[in-house]
């Protein structure tokens, strides 16, 4: 049977600035975090430099110049019959140091040329305050979230882009997968605690303590962003954002299950408890005395919570893995480790294909928390080959985008409020985890390369026509 997609339903694609604007260093945008990351590999961790090295290359400088591109990017994604596009706002376009008194100015105009050029193909821009980045002066000054202080800067940052494209913007998303801060190395990305960082191998852990506290942090920044947006602009719709992975029990035997009630928790819940229902979670007073968890909650900072409670739920999906008691070999992630699934395929990078685990935890989640849902994130990274003709066929592509929109289509029809579905990656961008662009997600091919080089001209892979095919009959045909 056909899927049935709501009428209305949005369709598009998801990009984070860091990863494909480019343009780093331009307009008085200031350095972020992610320009000291250089490329990496599946085998090699990408290396972090303190200090910017001109002989050295980081690929998020150029990204994939969206900056100078936007019009032309924009118009394939109509092309294709986006109605939503899901991006970020660089923080430090808007400050450049992060702590500074005054926006910048230019900054703040790109973003209005681009959610103009949005509106005149009649797209809805769905935006990322933060998505895997600051400006790096908070990291050297503050070490990221470990300080309370960026409350007030990140607090700062969200009014004044709310106030300036309040009417350009309705859907808003306060911080990318969040929940990756539960992870000993989420600081990589999502609280930007790396100060001390010596090497690829070390990397810089984080204690349970440190980790805890600045979520703690990001929670009181988030709520205080959406009571804003909520007490000045009702018309807004205000949202989380997860790394959902799925985990299943290695086994039947009830030490499997409960260790992976207690995984789901972590990686699942913890931050979504707090931010869909405005308070901590029950477990989380047991979990914190077990991890030595002593969280310094200030005066108000609950009322933050309560008052910050998100109007829908988003979240990323690429892949699930097991976890459990016994032995199992391990398998590579998406942010996160876990064990191999004998009955799942993998990618080429080693991510688990799982479309089933996608319409289970769509069930999961809106059971949980009964509000509207967004899947802002789902794909996979492939090597493509372009032929002489210039043709690039992606059926493994095609097949994974086929397959996941047909169990989202189950889970509407199992009663699931689903209203959105974009794409990781619409157009060829540099991979977060690895900093490669060889591993490529696009249905829109970028001539750029791990070496730097490139054209950066735009080709329609095969897969463009084929989520064009989908979305013109909303969901109704190409699945087959
Ligand atoms: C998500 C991130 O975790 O996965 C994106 O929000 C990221 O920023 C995406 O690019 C895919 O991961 P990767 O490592 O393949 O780029």
């Amino acid at each position: 049977m056909a899927a049935v997609f709501p009428e209305g339903f949005f369709w598009g694609g998801a990009t984070a600035a860091n990863q494909f604007e480019g343009a780093w260093n331009v307009d008085g945008r200031g350095p972020s975090v992610d320009d000291h990351f250089m490329g990496g590999s599946y085998e090699k961790p990408r290396e972090i430099t303190l200090e910017i090295d001109p002989d050295k290359l980081y690929p998020n400088h150029d990204g994939i110049d969206f900056y100078h591109h936007y019009e032309e990017d924009i118009a394939l994604f109509a092309e294709m019959g986006f109605n939503m596009f899901r991006m970020s706002i660089s923080w430090s376009r808007i400050f450049p140091n992060g702590d500074d008194a005054e926006p910048n100015e230019a900054g703040l105009a790109f973003y209005d040329r681009v959610f103009d050029c949005c509106k005149k193909h009649g797209i809805e821009p769905l935006v990322t305050m933060s998505h895997y980045e600051m400006p790096y002066h908070l990291v050297e000054k503050y070490n990221g979230w470990a300080s309370r202080e960026l409350i007030g800067f990140f607090e700062n940052y969200a009014k004044t882009i709310l106030d300036r494209y309040h009417d350009k913007v309705t859907y808003w998303l306060t911080f990318n997968e969040i929940n990756c801060g539960t992870q000993d190395m989420g600081n990589l990305f999502e609280t930007s605690m790396i100060q001390g960082y010596e090497g690829p191998a070390s990397g810089v852990h984080t204690s349970w303590q440190d980790r805890f506290q600045a979520l703690h942090h990001q929670f009181v920044a988030s709520g205080r962003a959406i009571r804003y947006a909520h007490e000045n602009y009702p018309a807004l719709k205000m949202g989380n954002m997860d790394c959902f992975i799925l985990s299943y029990a290695g086994t039947c035997d009830p030490a499997d299950v409960l260790l992976n009630q207690e995984q789901m928790r972590l990686m699942n819940w913890y931050c979504s408890d707090v931010q869909a229902r405005g308070y901590y979670p029950s477990y989380a007073k047991r979990f914190w005395r077990e991890h030595d968890i002593e969280l310094q909650i200030a005066d108000g900072d609950l009322d933050d919570l309560k008052a910050g409670k998100i109007d829908f739920y988003t979240f990323s999906y690429y892949m699930s893995n097991i976890v459990g008691t016994h032995d199992v070999e391990q398998a590579a992630g998406n942010m996160t480790f876990g064990g191999k699934n004998p009955y799942l395929k993998s990618t080429d990078w080693g991510w688990q294909i799982d479309p089933t685990g996608l319409r289970y935890s769509l069930n999961e989640i809106y059971d949980r928390y009964q509000i509207p849902l967004m899947v802002v994130e789902n794909g996979m990274g492939a090597y493509d080959t372009v032929e002489e003709d210039g043709s690039i066929h992606d059926p493994y592509r095609i097949a994974y985008l086929q397959d996941h929109i047909k169990a989202m289509g189950e889970a509407i029809d199992d009663g699931v409020d689903l209203i959105a579905y974009t794409w990781w990656g619409p157009i060829d961008l540099v991979s977060a985890g690895t900093g490669e662009m060889r591993k490529r997600y696009g249905f829109i091919y970028v001539d750029k390369h791990d070496d730097g080089t490139g054209t950066l001209e735009r080709k329609r892979k095969d897969s463009f026509y084929a989520y064009q095919k989908i979305i013109k009959s909303n969901g109704a045909e190409g699945l087959e």
